[in-house]
C-alpha cells in the first residue's frame, strides 16, 4: 500500500518504537510531539516547526540502517542524517538541514557556550561521546558558515527542552495541517 506522506510519518509517531525512552524521562514520541509545540510557540516558520517535529525520527526503525537503541549502546547511527535523508523525499532543505544539523549544532554549542554542556541530559552526554564530542575551533567556524546553522541550533536547544514528563501538548495530528502544506510546496 502506497501512503500519502504525512500518513507514512503518522504511522511512524503510532509505531511501537516511538514509545522507547532512550535513557529520556519522556518517550521519543513525547519528545518530539513537545519538541515542535515549543518551535510553534516560539512563532517561527512552518519550515522550522516541522523540523522540531521531526528531528529524531531517524532514531526509529525504517528510516535510517540503525536505529536508537543502537546508538544508547554506543554505536552513532548518524539519526540526524538519517532522518535528514528519509525526509528529504517530501520535504524541502528548510524542513531537512537543521534535522540533519542538529546533532553537529550539540557538538557546536558545546564548543563555543561554556554554559551549554551543563544543560545536557545524561543520555546526551553519553551520545555526545558516541557523536564526537564538542567540535574543535575550527570545526566550529565551519559549522557557523553553513546556512542552516542557526536553524540547526533552534531545533537542538528545543530538543534539550523537550524532555518534560509533564509537558501537556497537542498530539501529531494538529501538525497535519502544516505538514501537509510543505509537503505540496
Ligand atoms: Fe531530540
Amino acid at each position: 500500500m502506497i501512503l500519502a506522506p504525512v500518513d507514512e510519518i503518522a504511522e511512524l509517531f503510532g509505531s511501537a518504537a516511538a514509545e522507547d525512552y532512550l535513557g529520556e524521562p519522556v518517550t521519543v514520541l513525547a519528545h518530539l510531539l513537545q519538541a515542535g509545540a515549543l518551535a510553534e510557540a516560539a512563532g517561527v516558520s512552518p519550515a522550522l516547526v516541522a523540523a522540531a517535529l521531526l528531528h529524531d525520527v531517524g532514531h526509529l526503525p525504517g528510516v535510517g540502517d540503525r536505529t536508537g537503541r543502537e546508538l544508547m549502546t554506543g554505536t552513532d547511527n548518524r539519526h540526524g542524517a538519517q532522518g535528514a535523508a528519509w525526509l528529504a523525499r517530501w520535504f524541502p532543505p528548510p524542513v531537512t538541514e537543521p534535522i540533519r544539523l542538529h546533532v553537529p549544532a550539540k557538538r557546536y554549542l558545546c564548543a563555543v557556550e561554556p554554559s551549554y554542556f551543563a544543560l545536557l541530559s545524561a543520555a546526551s552526554v553519553y551520545t555526545l561521546s558516541v557523536q564526537g564530542g564538542p567540535m574543535t575551533e575550527a570545526e566550529a567556524s565551519e559549522f557557523e558558515a553553513l546556512t542552516y546553522a542557526t536553524d540547526a541550533v533552534a531545533v537542538r536547544r528545543w530538543d534539550d527542552q523537550a524532555k518534560d514528563p509533564s509537558a501537556d501538548v497537542p498530539g501529531f495530528d494538529h501538525y497535519r495541517p502544516l505538514l501537509e502544506g510543505l509537503a505540496a510546496s
